[in-house]
């Protein structure tokens, strides 16, 4: 083997094989019983980690956080928060995901501070304050009011602007008022925010998820927003300020930095990544709010490769901390719900790109039901952020091996048959089925490597080839809930072996493609043999 043979391991970046495991350590494992998941808890868990077979795993923010944002609110990058440990455990954390190959990358959030930060206390404290320019602060509209149109993306926070009333001024925040908008204008403030790279990665972490990237760039004149153009975000200076990023991050090697980037605009999108020198990695929120339908799918994927140039890798994934659960999302009963969350978890996996899987997504957690006077977040997203049901609560408690305390959120219904720990021992369940699809894509070249085509095979079914020399895959994954026959072109070829389906039920391991019918909400993987 060559070493620019593609099947090489070492020619393609860790980051383009790898299926990436979101860890939101509020709802991991609470290793102290007080209800709240830590950094100790993931580090007791990292054999069930390992043995589902990903390659590296993301942490939301885990940083002192008065916790008003859960954490997405900082008050010290450099620090743990008490609630989820210290550095010590963050070093052993890191340490033992190393040992088991496992790489760990953070949470880096530096579009906005806690307005608890010492540097928004300075900022507040007078305008003449050497930090006062490092936050967006701006005198009310003459007659009063607010500077402009800019709305918080939380609908429930409105303007995006408070007034201070000492000052006299507004502050920005595209979030929380407790999430005060730092000043990327501000040579300083970029510097200050790369010292807090440069620090996770000389303690070793392995890259950076950016929270909030687009919004790192703002018209400088804080137009008002227009509904052909936005001033608020994507602003044509994000795009350099990202390459003096990633040019600091390539002193060290084989690191990643995978963005938020949430726009619509599939065009938009792969302005982050296209020029090869910006992001590694940018989410694809496009992706995650698209109906459950196979040909729209297939659309947005194929748009993708079109705008997509050679430099860029794609990035697949449908839930995370902030969008409700597959299994619920798309699906009108619990039963369509379990079914559908493994048709996504192999369409996420199987497709040419770097795969998320948020924890629990493995297990076809729906969301839970969260009682009015149990909601805690600002924006509703306490249902997906239910804490990971270990073991059934018969035999753990109501805890369910989370916590031996009160949950800080309460579980999904279901707990009792969708804990990790029951499903580890069912070969039929999601989790069984999802370990699979992970192994197998680690185990085939043509899923981490290869080409990928679409096929027509039925207007409810998305169906697709991955090819990388020899061998040739089929993916067929059918997004309605009847039997749909497959009519294939007959070049492709009549003999194949069945890698996987969906559908525990199916055994029969060789047949023809051309006389496939699968099972509603079914998804299988071929591998021709002629
Ligand atoms: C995106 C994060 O994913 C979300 O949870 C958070 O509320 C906002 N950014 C603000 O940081």
């Amino acid at each position: 083997m060559s070493s620019n043979d593609p099947r090489d391991r070492r020619a393609q970046p860790w980051w383009q094989r790898a299926v990436i495991y979101q860890i939101y350590p509020r709802s991991f494992a609470d290793s102290n019983g007080d209800g709240v998941g830590d950094l100790a808890g993931i580090t007791a868990h990292l054999d069930y980690i390992a043995w589902l077979g990903v390659d590296a795993i993301w942490l939301s923010p885990f940083f002192r956080s008065p916790m008003a944002d859960f954490g997405y609110d900082v008050s010290d990058y450099t620090d743990v928060d008490p609630l989820f440990g210290s550095l010590a455990d963050f070093d052993q954390l890191l340490e033992a995901a190393h040992a088991r190959g496992i790489k760990v990358i953070i949470d880096w959030v530096p579009n906005h501070t806690s307005d608890r930060h010492p540097w928004f206390a300075q900022s507040r404290a007078e305008r003449t304050n050497a930090r006062r320019d490092w936050y967006v602060w701006r005198d009310p509209r003459p007659g009063g009011g607010l500077p402009n149109n800019w709305q918080s993306s939380f609908q429930a926070v409105g303007p995006a602007w408070t007034l201070d009333a000492p000052s006299g001024q507004y502050y920005l925040h595209s979030f929380m008022a407790e999430q005060p908008e730092l000043n990327w204008e501000n040579p300083e403030v970029e510097a200050a925010m790369q010292d807090v790279v440069r620090f996770w990665l000389d303690r070793g972490v392995d890259g950076f998820r950016i929270d909030v990237v687009y919004k790192l760039a703002k018209d400088p004149a804080l137009g008002d927003n227009e509904l052909a153009r936005r001033h608020d975000q994507d602003w044509p200076t994000i795009h350099d300020r990202l390459r003096r990023l990633r040019a600091l991050v390539d002193t060290y090697e084989d690191r990643v930095l995978v963005g938020e980037v949430y726009l619509y605009d599939l065009e938009r999108v792969v302005a982050y990544i296209n020029s090869g020198d910006q992001l590694h990695l940018a989410h694809n929120f496009v992706f995650v709010h698209l109906p459950w339908e196979a040909q729209t799918v297939r659309g947005s994927v194929e748009q993708f490769q079109q705008l997509a140039t050679a430099a860029a890798w794609p990035t697949w994934f449908l839930e995370n901390h902030d969008h409700p659960r597959v299994a619920s999302r798309y699906a009108d009963s619990p039963e369509q719900g379990r079914r559908r969350a493994r048709v996504a978890a192999m369409l996420v996996c199987a497709m040419r790109g770097t795969a998320f899987v948020f924890q629990g997504q493995e297990l076809g957690l729906p969301d839970a039901d969260v009682p009015g006077e149990r909601v805690v977040d600002v924006d509703g997203r306490d249902p997906e952020r239910a804490p990971i049901p270990w073991q059934p609560p018969s035999a753990a408690g109501p805890g369910a091996g989370f916590t031996t305390g009160a949950p800080w959120l309460p579980l999904v219904a279901d707990a009792e048959t969708l804990a990790a720990e029951v499903q580890q021992e069912d070969e039929a369940s999601t989790l069984a089925f999802v370990r699979r699809l992970i192994a197998l894509r680690a185990s085939a070249p043509a899923l981490t490597a290869g080409t990928q085509r679409s096929l027509d095979a039925a207007p409810d079914i998305f169906c697709f080839s991955r090819e990388l020399e020899d061998q040739r895959l089929l993916v067929a994954l059918n997004f309605s809930s009847n039997p749909v026959p497959l009519r294939l072109e007959a070049e492709l070829g009549s003999h194949a072996v069945l890698e996987l389906s969906t559908h525990a039920t199916r055994t029969q391991l060789e047949l023809d493609p051309r006389e496939l019918v699968l099972e509603g909400d079914e998804g299988v993987i071929l591998r021709y043999t002629g």
